[in-house]
């Protein structure tokens, strides 16, 4: 692997491995001292056009639990809001040395564009691009499953993928890059994806992918017996006012609440990506709840961007074709 764009395209070995080398960056958290030398001497550009808590802040521990020189870069502040493109702004990243950079950018395609442009020599790691994809998300996301329904050590989770586990995912989906990303990586994992949206907010071409769509939550709680069930945020700021059922409606027909949370066979785990709408998607007892792996999500985020950094930038890093 030279770049990580995408989970519709990784393969099972791929994303096994990942997730394998999680376990073990995960394992070495567990030590007092937590700091790898692996990455010494290489620099990692966190490069985010978008706000981000999460994603910014575990692939920066990543890279410095690696031992990675970091650099921060936000959109705001930079010459991007005086009109530099981002061909210059990766050739400018080129000149100072980057080895790798983590993209997150609001145009569907845009670190693909970097891959492939030849404007800079660095592996490229998608961190959110539009309404496109979110790997390490979903690499996170099948990590925590893993670790929740088959064992939270190595012997339990190793080698494991996700066959034969029930996942529906509820929400925004029209403008979720989390939700394609959890739909690619969970098939070619194994496992069964059920997306849960009003019409309007099922993604577009949803009908033609390996997924059941239904608009009834209750319905597929009550059908697919989910081990997992994933909440996702609306996005308002993605959002036309039509597309959207009133926020009261809304979390009646869709919200995971109290009563729906209290119903769940006991098995079934609780997701979340972040940042969430309580009382709106999800309500405070489900996120808190011992079912949640909200916070473990958090967690799991920063072992599987240490074995994504690890797995493009050390030396076991490919040539580009
Ligand atoms: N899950 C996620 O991408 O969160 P952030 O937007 O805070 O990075």
């Amino acid at each position: 692997m030279r770049h990580l764009l995408d989970t519709r395209t990784l393969a099972k070995d791929d994303a096994l491995r990942i997730l394998d080398t999680a376990e073990d960056m995960a394992a070495t958290q567990q030590r007092e001292v937590k700091k790898l030398p692996t990455l010494r001497g290489k620099t990692v550009v966190n490069l985010f056009y978008e706000d981000s808590t999460r994603t910014r802040i575990s692939f920066e521990a990543a890279a410095k639990r690696l031992s990675a020189d970091v650099i921060n870069f936000s959109a705001k502040g930079s010459s991007v809001s005086k009109g530099e493109s981002l061909k210059d702004t990766a050739q400018t990243l080129q000149a100072i040395g980057a080895d790798g950079v983590v993209i997150r950018h609001p145009g569907s395609g845009a670190p693909a564009r970097l891959a492939s442009s030849g404007w800079i020599d660095a592996g490229v790691l998608n961190a959110g691009d539009g309404t496109h994809e979110h790997p390490t998300q979903a690499l996170l996301d099948a990590f925590t499953m893993r670790r929740r329904l088959f064992g939270e050590d190595l012997a339990g989770s190793r080698g494991r993928d996700l066959d034969g586990v029930s996942a529906v995912i509820v929400g925004d989906l029209a403008h979720s890059r989390v939700a394609r990303s959890n739909l690619w990586l969970l098939t070619t994992l194994g496992a069964h994806v059920t997306f849960v949206a009003p019409e309007t907010l099922q993604p577009y071409g949803a009908r033609t992918w390996p997924v059941t769509v239904r608009h009834s939550l209750d319905e597929a709680l009550r059908e697919d017996a989910p081990d997992v069930v994933m909440m996702l945020r609306i996005q308002s700021e993605r959002m036309h006012a039509a597309f959207f059922p009133n926020e009261r409606e809304y979390a009646r027909n869709w919200g995971l609440d109290d009563g729906r949370l209290a119903a769940l066979p006991e098995r079934t785990i609780v997701m979340h990506p972040g940042p969430m709408n309580r009382g709106l998607e999800i309500s405070s007892a489900a996120a808190d709840s011992e079912r949640s792996t909200v916070l473990e999500q958090v967690a799991n985020g920063v072992s599987v961007r240490m074995a994504a950094l690890y797995l493009l930038l050390s030396g076991e890093r490919e040539t580009q074709a």
